[in-house]
């Protein structure tokens, strides 16, 4: 399978700007993944560094109109999940943190032990010892006591657990109005405003 790999490393960081390391993995929805690096795309003051897992190559291809490629294209520089030695393996490589969106139970339960055997577990790790901001948007239902744990055990250790909840108040007309509320939640974290973004009673 072309798995479009031959791009990783095209775009090369060359400025200030930024970076939030994005990971998607496994899990369903990933067209919040997609959706959340258009947004960055757009804002010239951050770059994004991007690692896609094999299970997420899967989940983009069954749930999205996107090709992996597709997806690839709209990071400022994507990774190889097996080249453990990249730069967002080491961390004396500068992020504002890491969001992995969406987020499996497998990758979930990697990060929890401490188990890096891939770029985009490592990258977690890396963020969780140099104490930067991990935001994991974990999606499984229903959630086992596994789960539950694995995520607690993140929570204790700093990564915010954000699943994908659907918001009732600000009355979404569509899915991607519900998932551009997701993802301003997230994106709050970092201190990027999202268009559309509704807070309560503002
Ligand atoms: C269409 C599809 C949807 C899936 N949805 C989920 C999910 O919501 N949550 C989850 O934990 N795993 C889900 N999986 C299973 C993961 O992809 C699988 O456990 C994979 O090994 C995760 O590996 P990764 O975290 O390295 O991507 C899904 C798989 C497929 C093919």
């Amino acid at each position: 399978m072309n798995n479009g790999f031959s791009q990783v490393g095209d775009k090369v960081a060359i400025n200030n700007k930024k970076r939030v390391v994005v990971g998607i993995s496994g899990a369903s929805g990933a067209i919040l993944g997609i959706e959340l690096l258009k947004i960055l795309r757009e804002n010239p003051d951050y770059e994004t560094h991007l690692v896609i897992s094999r299970g997420a190559e899967e989940t983009i291809l069954q749930e999205t109109k996107y090709t992996v490629v597709e997806v690839m294209d709209l990071a400022d520089k994507v990774y190889d999940i097996n080249n453990i030695g990249a730069s967002l393996a080491s961390g004396t490589f500068k992020t504002e943190g890491m969001i992995i969106i969406p987020c499996s139970m497998k990758t979930v339960a990697g990060i929890a032990c401490g188990y890096s055997d891939n770029l985009l577990l490592r990258a977690a790790d890396v963020t969780i010892k140099e104490r930067r901001r991990l935001v994991v948007v974990t999606r499984e239902c229903p959630l086992s006591a596994i789960h539950l744990r694995n995520m607690l055990t993140l929570a204790e250790v700093g990564a915010l657990i954000m699943p994908p909840m659907v918001s009732y108040y600000n009355k979404a007309a569509s899915i991607e109005d519900m998932n551009r509320q997701i993802i301003g939640r997230i994106l709050e974290k970092f201190s990027i405003e999202v268009k559309g973004f509704n807070r309560w009673c503002e």
